[in-house]
């Protein structure tokens, strides 16, 4: 049987910690601001929970928070999960905490031979998919939606063409998971093999070989705004304190100036760390400012 995804640590709880307070935010306010459909997207999605490598523990990731939270407001759930083995773990992980059935079986569309795990109550679909290629279709069908989208690779694996098909679309809230130390160790020099990498996430070859973590986070900033409705884009750099060589940073991109604030107030609140630690089952005192 598959184990959930693993390789958590605290900055991965800290994440979770965000989304799941915007995720309130969001859903109140568009429960009583937008008449038509809301959908939560998730391109990413894993395995439904996350083991922290540090003691363990096993925790709720994003698709199981956005479904036991808001399957009221949501009136429809996307997930994209590129490996099989995590496609089928999450299903399952879904089925057996909500107690929902899903119909699993290829999509049924010429040329196309992923699975997708159907659920029409509450409706979702998990799709065994590239989902650079999967949300650039549903964007392209489906414009009346409001759409909160997670994007949270683990490597180099969402292009910024992608994004920018999102962000093109408008009514749409995405909060961005950019892998600041992958883009820096793969943009050196002697790692030509990683370039093409780099160049699909930044969306570009417009980028240096040996910048600092936050000139790659502000150049991408910069890129995502070229994008002018979504100006300025919040980021928050996520670090944990026990591995400090590896760092990514939240990158939320929206086009209502409020919800904007409120997430720059929830990515900097002082009790970040530790809600972190204490969502991992630890005491927050003192382990990280
Ligand atoms: C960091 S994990 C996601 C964690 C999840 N968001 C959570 O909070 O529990 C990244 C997942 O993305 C999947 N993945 C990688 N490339 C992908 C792609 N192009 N499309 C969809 N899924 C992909 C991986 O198999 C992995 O399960």
């Amino acid at each position: 049987m598959t184990d959930h995804f693993d390789g958590g640590d605290l900055k991965t709880s800290a994440k979770l910690v965000i989304l799941e307070e915007y995720l309130d935010v969001y859903t109140t306010i568009m429960d009583s601001n937008w008449r038509q459909d809301k959908w939560y997207v998730d391109t990413h999605s894993g395995t439904g929970r996350t083991v922290i490598d540090d003691n363990g523990v096993t925790i709720d990731g994003s698709a199981i928070i956005a479904l036991e939270n808001h399957q009221d407001s949501f009136d429809r759930f996307y997930f994209y999960e590129l490996s099989e083995a995590h496609f089928h773990k999450l299903h399952e992980t879904i089925s057996d905490r909500l107690g929902l059935e899903f119909d699993v079986s290829p999509a049924g569309v010429e040329g196309e031979d992923f699975l997708v795990a159907r659920c029409d109550d509450p409706y979702i679909r998990v799709m065994q998919m590239d989902s650079n290629r999967g949300v650039s279709f549903l964007a392209d069908v489906n414009t009346s939606s409001h759409w909160f989208t997670f994007v949270d690779p683990k490597g180099l694996t969402a292009k910024k063409s992608t994004l920018d098909t999102l962000i093109g679309r408008s009514n749409m809230d995405i909060l961005i998971n950019y892998q600041t130390t992958g883009v820096l160790r793969s943009a050196a020099e002697g790692a030509e093999h990683a370039h093409g990498a780099v160049e699909r996430t930044m969306g570009d070859s417009d980028w240096p070989n040996a910048a600092s973590a936050d000139e790659y986070v502000n150049l991408y900033k910069e890129k995502l705004e070229e994008n002018p409705e979504i100006r300025p884009v919040k980021t928050k750099a996520l670090v944990s304190p026990h591995d400090a060589r590896h760092r990514f940073d939240l990158a939320f991109t929206c086009e209502n100036k409020t919800a904007r604030g409120i997430m720059e107030d929830i990515m900097n609140q002082e009790r970040l760390w530790e809600k972190a630690n204490e969502r991992i089952g630890q005491s927050g005192l003192g382990s990280f400012g």
